[in-house]
């Protein structure tokens, strides 16, 4: 890790296994990136606090993440593979940042939104609730309350891009409103303090667009509330099931007909697991109409089967190593608390904390 490279930070919240979502939005991105940039990847256990996780199977959460990454191939050798919990210097210093960052750009935050509204039992509205949102929550009417913690989700996150003074951060398309308050975080720390000490962190794709990977159920993303989730973890029998089981329609009546969204789903995930030419093959299947769902499904099944199989045998096999998982974390942390302890020395003198 040579001082020239550009930093990369990144971590996913640990909730629950990894999906296909997941993979090709993230952690596909995260091995890709660490031979030639100096990466720091981490499982975010205390951004999982928020959702208030049972805390008999938190652990459990983060040890199966780890694996995961360690599966998918980052080699902790090249990159610095910690836990966010490990390294205390994160949760003092989001603590001084929150003095910089302000309740109604928070309270804006689309991901607050979604979850203040899930918590109050507002409905999605057209204005997005927002002024129902703020009511709810300072009138307290309903007796259902949002925690603190939810609220400044993006402060957190932006500490642990910060005190990395990351230059890339891989995510997928849902994480750029808290990239972009990040960024303005660290200009509105400059400007009060008189410094230049953050620069912006960007999101990184490979020169691509972020990609969006979908659901099996016809519409949306994939994701682990939707349940419509292909996991790394899957076995063979329960993922060919789930894939045989995909939405799809009656099928093209017309020649060069545009697909309709289930079936354009399905094309997606194919572009991401198969190769070209089958693509192409179903593609003109489609096209004249003599395509039959059921093979593509199970050629798409196949294919995906090809990239989750050998993952999900090294994370069984991983995951019963707790000696070297302990090993990898413990390196890990020490890694990033040097680091973070730095920030952190900065940060506190530029905001005026001396030691007597
Ligand atoms: N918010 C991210 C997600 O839900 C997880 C995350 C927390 C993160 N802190 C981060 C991602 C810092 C990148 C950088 O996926």
């Amino acid at each position: 890790m040579s001082n020239d490279k550009k930093i990369v930070l990144s971590g996913i919240r640990a909730t629950g296994n990894l999906h296909l979502g997941n993979y090709y939005g993230a952690l596909s991105k995260f091995v890709r990136m660490q031979d030639d940039f100096d990466c720091r990847f981490f499982i975010a256990d205390l951004h999982a606090l928020t959702t208030h996780p049972d805390p008999k199977a938190l652990h459990e959460n983060v040890k199966h993440i780890l694996a995961e990454y360690l599966a998918a191939g980052l080699d902790p050798e090249k990159n610095i593979l910690y836990v966010q919990s490990d390294v205390p210097e994160i949760s003092e210093m989001y603590l001084l940042m929150n003095m910089h960052a302000g309740i109604g750009e928070l309270m804006r935050t689309a991901s607050f939104k979604d979850k203040a509204r899930k918590a109050l039992g507002i409905s999605a509205g057209p204005a997005a609730g927002e002024e129902e949102i703020e009511k709810e929550i300072i009138g307290n009417q309903s007796g259902k309350s949002v925690n603190a913690g939810l609220l400044t989700y993006p402060t957190l996150m932006a500490v642990d891009i910060l005190i990395h003074k990351a230059d890339f951060v891989p995510v997928g398309k849902d994480q750029e409103q808290h990239l972009e308050l990040t960024r303005r975080f660290g200009r509105r720390f400059n400007s009060f303090y008189g410094t230049e000490y953050f620069h912006d962190p960007v999101n990184f794709n490979f020169g691509g667009q972020p990609v969006k990977v979908p659901g099996l159920d016809g519409s949306g993303k994939m994701g682990k509330s939707e349940g419509n989730c292909i996991y790394l973890i899957d076995d063979e029998k329960t993922l060919r099931k789930k894939v045989m089981r995909a939405v799809t329609d009656a099928g093209p009546t017309e020649p060069g007909s545009t697909p309709t969204e289930p079936i354009a789903n399905l094309f997606t995930l194919m572009e991401l697991v198969s190769e070209p030419s089958t693509v192409d093959f179903f593609k003109k299947a489609y096209a004249d109409c003599s395509i039959r769902y059921g093979d593509m499904k199970k050629q798409l099944a196949e294919d995906i089967l090809k990239v989750t199989l050998p993952i999900r045998e090294r994370v069984l096999e991983i995951r019963e190593d707790d000696d070297y998982l302990s090993r990898v974390v413990r390196r890990g942390a020490e890694q990033a608390r040097d680091i973070a302890a730095d920030t952190l020395r900065d940060v506190r003198e530029i905001m005026g904390i001396r030691k007597f």
